[in-house]
C-alpha cells in the first residue's frame, strides 16, 4: 500500500480518525475498520462505495474508459498478445519469456483431460438442460476429484489448482455444449492452440477431421481475453467471499459461475441477443428506447450501462471491431442484428437519458452477435464468458489466500422487529403476517 492520509469522523461528541490510504492508481480508501469499536457500521448496499479488498491484478478507470491487466492496456493485449499469454500475465504478474510461455503452455496443456468418471455427471442432466446449469454442477464436482490432498496455503498446490482449472474449463465447456446436442464428446488435441482446440472440441465429429478456422480462432481468443479479469466484479467477489472461507478452489469457482449467470451480469450477452430478436427491425428501436427510459418499465436496454464504466467500455470497442472481423470472415454483410445493435447504439448515444446516466455499450453488446457469427447457440454465451474469466477467478482467489487474509463477513442495518417474548400457539390472537 502507498502512502496515508488522515480523516476525521465526527458523530455528535464522538470524533473518530480514520486512515486514508492511496493506491497506485485510483480512488484514495478510506480505512473504516476502527468504526465497529466505536459501535458504528458503513452502510453500502450493493458495495458502490466499497473497496473490499487490496488488489494488485487489474485496474479500471470507470470515467476515462481504462482497463489494465497488470498495468497493461486491455487494447494492446487484445491485439498483441494471445488468451495464454494473458493467463500468465494475471497469474504471474509479469509478461512470459518464450520459454515460460512455452513451459507455461506445455503444463496447461497436459491438464486439458478431465477424469473419465466426469462423464457421468452429464446423464444426470435433461439435454435441454441450460449450459451453465450444467457447468455449475460439473465445475463445483471437480472438487471432489481434487480434494484430500489439496492445502491451499501451499503456493504450488494452489498453482497446481489453477492450471487445471484454466485448462480443464474448455473442455467442460464443450462437453455442455455436445451433450445438449446429443453429439460425443471430442477430446483435446494436444497440438492445437488454446481457443482451436475449444472450436475443434464444440464442432468436430468423430466422424470427420475438422480444422477450425485461423480468423474465428483469432477472434475466439480475443474474446477469451478481453473476458479474462474484471477487478471485483459481482462473480469475482463471489470467488472472494467463498475463498476466505477457506472452501475447496474448485467449489469457490463454482460459485463464481452461479454469480456470473444473471442477466445484470454475465448473463447479459444472451440476454442481448434475444433482445435484439425480440426488436426485429430497426424500426422498433424507438419504442425499445421508450421502454428502457420508462421508470415504470423494468425493461433494460441489455448490454447498455455498467456499475464501474461511465464512458464506453474500452472492450465493447474491440469487440465491436472483432465483430465486424467475424462477420464479414463468414460472409455476413447485413447481418440484421448487427445493424440493430449498430443503430441501437447510435440512437442511444444521442439520446439525454442515456448521455445523462452515462449508460454505454458494454463488453456484453457485441459479443453476442460475434459468438452467434461464429456459430455459438446464445444458451453458451455465459460459458464462453466463464471458460475466459476463471483465469480472473483463480487469480483473485490466489492473491487472497497468498497475502494476509479475514474471513469476509460483512454486517447489515438490522430494521426487523425488536426483542419480543414468544407466546405459545394456543394463545396467540390474531396473527397478521404482511
Ligand atoms: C458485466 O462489474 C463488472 O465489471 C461486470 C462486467 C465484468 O466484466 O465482470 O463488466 C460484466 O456484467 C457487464 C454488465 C452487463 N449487464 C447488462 O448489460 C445489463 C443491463 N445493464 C444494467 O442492468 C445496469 O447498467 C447494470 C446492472 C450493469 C449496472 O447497474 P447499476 O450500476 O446498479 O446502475 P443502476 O442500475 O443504478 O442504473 C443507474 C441508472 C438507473 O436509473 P435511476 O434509477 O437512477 O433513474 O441508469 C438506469 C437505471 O434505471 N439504467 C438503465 C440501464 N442501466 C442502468 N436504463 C436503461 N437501460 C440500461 N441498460
Amino acid at each position: 500500500m502507498a502512502d496515508s492520509k488522515q480523516a476525521i469522523l465526527t458523530l455528535g461528541e464522538q470524533t473518530i480518525p480514520l486512515t486514508v490510504q492511496s493506491g497506485t492508481l485510483g480512488a484514495d480508501v478510506i480505512d473504516v475498520s476502527p468504526l465497529v469499536k466505536a459501535g458504528l457500521l458503513t452502510y453500502d448496499p450493493g458495495f458502490m462505495s466499497t473497496a473490499a479488498c487490496e488488489s494488485a491484478i487489474t485496474f479500471i478507470n470507470g470515467d476515462k474508459g481504462i482497463l489494465l491487466y497488470r498495468g497493461y492496456p486491455i487494447e494492446q493485449l487484445a491485439t498483441g498478445s494471445d488468451f495464454l499469454e494473458v493467463c500468465y500475465l494475471l497469474l504471474n504478474g509479469e509478461l512470459p519469456d518464450a520459454a515460460q510461455y512455452a513451459e507455461f503452455r506445455d503444463a496447461v496443456v497436459h491438464h486439458t483431460l478431465v477424469h473419465e468418471q466426469i462423464r457421468h455427471f452429464f446423464n444426470g442432466f435433461r439435454r435441454d438442460a441450460h449450459p451453465m446449469a450444467i457447468m455449475v454442477g460439473v465445475v463445483g464436482a471437480l472438487s471432489a476429484f481434487y480434494h484430500d490432498k489439496l492445502d491451499i496455503k501451499d503456493p504450488e498446490q494452489r498453482e497446481i489448482s489453477a492450471l487445471r482449472l484454466i485448462a480443464k474449463m474448455p473442455t467442460i465447456a464443450a462437453m455442455c455444449y455436445k451433450y445438449s446436442v446429443g453429439q460425443p464428446f471430442m477430446p483435446p488435441q494436444n497440438h492445437m492452440s488454446y481457443a482451436e482446440n475449444f472450436l475443434h472440441m464444440m464442432f468436430a465429429t468423430p466422424c470427420e477431421k475438422t480444422q477450425p478456422d485461423p480468423v474465428l480462432v483469432r477472434a475466439l481468443d480475443r474474446i477469451f481475453t478481453l473476458h479474462a479479469d474484471h477487478e471485483q466484479n459481482a462473480s469475482t467477489s463471489t470467488v472472494r467471499m467463498a475463498g476466505s472461507t477457506g472452501a475447496n478452489p474448485f467449489a469457490c469457482i463454482a460459485s463464481g459461475i452461479a454469480a456470473l449467470w444473471g442477466p445484470a451480469h454475465g448473463g447479459a450477452n444472451e440476454a442481448v441477443l434475444n433482445m435484439l430478436h425480440n426488436i426485429g427491425d430497426v424500426s422498433r428501436i424507438p419504442e425499445y428506447i421508450a421502454r428502457a427510459k420508462d421508470p415504470n418499465d423494468n425493461f433494460r436496454l441489455m448490454g447498455f450501462g455498467h456499475r464501474v464504466y461511465k464512458n464506453y467500455d474500452p472492450r465493447a470497442k474491440v469487440m465491436r471491431e472483432t465483430c465486424h472481423e467475424v462477420l464479414e470472415r463468414v460472409g455476413v454483410h447485413d447481418d440484421p442484428f448487427f445493424n440493430i445493435a449498430l443503430e441501437l447504439e447510435r440512437i442511444a448515444l444521442e439520446d439525454p437519458y442515456f448521455i445523462d446516466k452515462k449508460l454505454y455499450p458494454n463488453i456484453d453488446f457485441y459479443s453476442g452477435i460475434t459468438l452467434s457469427a461464429i456459430g455459438i447457440p446464445s444458451n453458451m454465451f455465459t460459458v464462453i464468458f466463464a471458460l475466459a474469466r476463471t483465469v480472473g477467478w483463480v487469480t483473485h482467489w490466489n492473491e487472497m489466500i497468498g497475502n494476509p487474509y479475514r474471513l469476509n463477513r460483512p454486517r447489515q442495518l438490522y430494521v426487523g422487529a425488536t426483542q419480543r417474548e414468544f407466546v405459545a400457539r394456543d394463545k396467540r390472537e390474531n396473527v397478521n403476517v404482511n
